[in-house]
């Protein structure tokens, strides 16, 4: 995006505060005003002393005397006296100049928030696949900060430069406008370097900011193995290896200092020829006696203040480019196109709960970020191939099928957590991808294999879809302990020291894998779903829980649409039909008792796995 379409997005973002940031700059004027005012005042007084001293009239161009005002004595100590009022109102107005800038400034950077916060929670499992968490969190912090930064202090330094430039500009103007052509000169300069500096800034803080995003990678990676790199003793490594990035950081972020450190010196160096212009030939009037000494000392000290101003102007074309790089980089994020989305005129799904697949091939297209980091490939043929089945409502599918067979991937492709091609998934005879998502996921449920603890209890970690449950502790409670004992999990959470009110996740306790899917399971019930869908849910527990959870699913399921994936012939057998899946295909369906009889796949587990259980026993 080009420069000036940048500035137009912040003018924007500032609109979007009313009269704040007017107010704010209004104020600012009134500090500048007065700050500028003081040494024409002093420039009176050299003049009236020089008087008193020579006992010539006072008649140089003070900016008093161009208004036609004699500085006789009252004149000067109602001059005084509006000097004093000013430099009080200076110093009231700082506040409001501070309060109506940093104050929005910190609204719009919510609103930045909320815009990205909104864009993730639409965006598709393929997305999230090849997305890697490292970025999002560093555009959503340090990002957020630099349009902060540039919305804040950026706007106020910009705003102060300007005014405080043209004020000078104006007074030195008034003094001498010949002097003042010739403080000019170096000007041009000043543009070609803060035009070139500028570009640099950009260029370079974007670099630091994408890799500020790979190390935050890195480090979340590191610490997400933190098992595996202590089990296999790799700290070592993982230490030299993080200190590479940490150099590389470093290595840049000094790269981005070099800009500013060159940009300020420089600046005032430009000053400081304009300051020994003024002393050359400012005195050179001041001999011949073409300028009084009280404008010569006047313009000295009005020169002075644009030290400010021109480092100002330094910091706020630093804070501004850094800025807009932010700002590109937090487009970029939220401009990326949610691949799934409600269809125009998408229906509410309302059916009882009938499923059917018609023909269904199925590939992911993009390639994944493991947890660790590691990159893996799409694969490059279809993950299921020419699927069909049906599910008639209140019926039970099992699912079973070796590992890498495409079972989970089938159980996403029905929730449209990856869309389905048109016209091979329906619900109730409507296309899935023509209901809206919320309908379908609340119709349809799935209890993943893998699941997440979010950091709290463990009763809203259940609850957590059923948002009249959560507002109504009372009844949830009720909920939670009536979903776990079908989940089987109310026994040991009885045990646990703060039982349904232990924190989970991060800053919790860990459950184990049979605890956390047995969570799983009573978090879908608790959904109260039309259609439910088990993926695995049982991979993790013992034979004899397993037993009593089938039991209870029974009457889970008993009026809603199940599909049962599983390993364990146990888990599926008592379905109403049961599909064989190997390789992304179905190789083999029917009852239990046909599937036996058929000398197939299912057979031969199934003869396994009482063989096992035989031998356990
Ligand atoms: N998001 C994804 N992106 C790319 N490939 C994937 C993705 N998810 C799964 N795969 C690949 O698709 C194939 C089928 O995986 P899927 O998880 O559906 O098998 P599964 O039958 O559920 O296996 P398991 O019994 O181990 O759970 C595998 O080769 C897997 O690597
Ligand atoms: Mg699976």
């Amino acid at each position: 995006m080009s420069l000036l379409g940048d500035f137009r997005r912040v003018v924007e973002l500032v609109k979007t505060q009313g009269w704040r940031y007017p107010v704010g700059i209004a104020s600012l004027g009134v500090v500048n005003i007065s700050d500028v005012l003081a040494p024409v005042f002093m420039a009176l007084a050299v003049e009236l002393t020089q008087a008193e001293f020579t006992g010539d009239p006072v008649n140089t161009p003070t900016p008093l005397a161009l208004l036609g005002i004699t500085p006789d004595t009252f004149t000067i100590i109602t001059a005084v006296a509006v000097f004093l009022v000013l430099q009080v109102l200076a110093n009231i107005a700082r506040y409001p100049m501070l309060m109506q800038v940093a104050v929005p400034s910190h609204e719009i950077t919510q609103l930045i928030r909320r815009r990205i916060a909104n864009h993730l929670l639409a965006q598709s499992q393929s997305w999230y696949d090849k997305s890697r968490s490292g970025d999002i969190m560093s555009i959503a912090t340090s990002d957020v900060q630099a349009v902060r930064m540039m919305l804040g202090p950026g706007v106020l330094i910009a705003a102060d430069t300007l005014l405080l430039v043209s004020l000078v500009l104006l007074m030195l103007s008034i003094l001498s406008w010949e002097l003042t052509l010739i403080t000019l000169i170096p000007v041009p300069f000043i543009l070609l370097i803060t035009n070139k500096l500028s570009h640099l800034e950009f260029d370079r803080f974007k670099d630091v900011q994408e890799d500020l995003a790979d190390m935050t990678e890195r480090a979340r990676e590191s610490y997400a193995g933190i098992r595996i790199i202590q089990g296999y003793a790799r700290e070592v490594y993982d230490r030299r290896r993080f200190a590479g990035f940490s150099e590389r950081h470093f290595g840049k972020n000094l790269r981005l200092a070099r800009v500013r450190s060159f940009f300020e010196p420089t600046l005032d160096l430009m000053l400081g020829v304009s300051t020994a212009l003024v002393v050359i030939f400012g005195g050179i009037g001041v001999a011949k006696g073409t300028m009084t000494l009280g404008t010569f000392v006047a313009f000295l000290f009005l020169i002075r203040y644009l030290s400010g101003p021109m480092i100002g102007l330094g910091w706020s074309v630093s804070l501004f480019q850094r800025g807009r790089a932010s700002m590109h980089r937090i487009d970029e994020l939220c401009e990326t196109e949610l691949e799934i989305t409600n269809a125009p005129n998408a229906k509410t799904a309302a059916g009882p709960g009938g499923l059917k697949v018609q023909n269904l091939t199925f590939r992911y297209t993009a390639d994944r970020v493991l947890e660790d980091g590691t990159v893996q490939k799409a694969p490059k043929h279809p993950v299921l191939r020419d699927i069909s089945f049906e599910i008639p409502a209140g019926k039970t599918l099992g699912v079973f099928g070796p590992v890498g067979s495409g079972k989970s991937s089938l159980a996403c492709v029905l929730t449209r957590l990856y869309d389905p091609p048109a016209g091979t998934v329906f619900l109730d005879g409507e296309d899935i991808r023509e209901l809206t998502l919320e309908s379908l996921r609340e119709m349809v449920v799935l209890a993943p294999q893998e699941t997440f603890l979010f950091s709290s209890t463990v009763a809203r970690n259940i609850v957590m879809t059923r948002d009249d449950l959560i507002e109504r502790p009372d009844q949830g409670q009720e909920e939670v302990v009536r979903v776990a004992r079908l989940a089987h999990l109310h026994d040991e959470v009885e045990h646990f020291e703060d039982g349904y009110q232990t924190m989970l996740g991060e800053r919790g306790v860990n459950l184990s894998g049979g605890q956390r899917q047995r969570l799983a399971i009573a978090r879908a019930i608790t959904a109260d779903p039309k259609v439910l869908i088990l993926d695995d849910c049982l991979s993790a527990v013992d034979t004899k829980t397993e037993s009593a959870i089938l039991q209870n699913l029974r009457t889970v399921l008993d009026g809603r649409t199940g599909l049962v994936i599983s390993h364990r012939v146990r888990a599926v057998q008592d379905a109403d039909e049961i599909i064989v899946i190997e390789d992304g295909q179905i190789t083999q369906r029917g009852t239990h008792d046909e599937l036996l009889a058929q000398n197939g796949y299912y057979a031969r587990i199934a003869a396994e796995q009482s063989q096992a259980k035989g031998e356990a026993a």
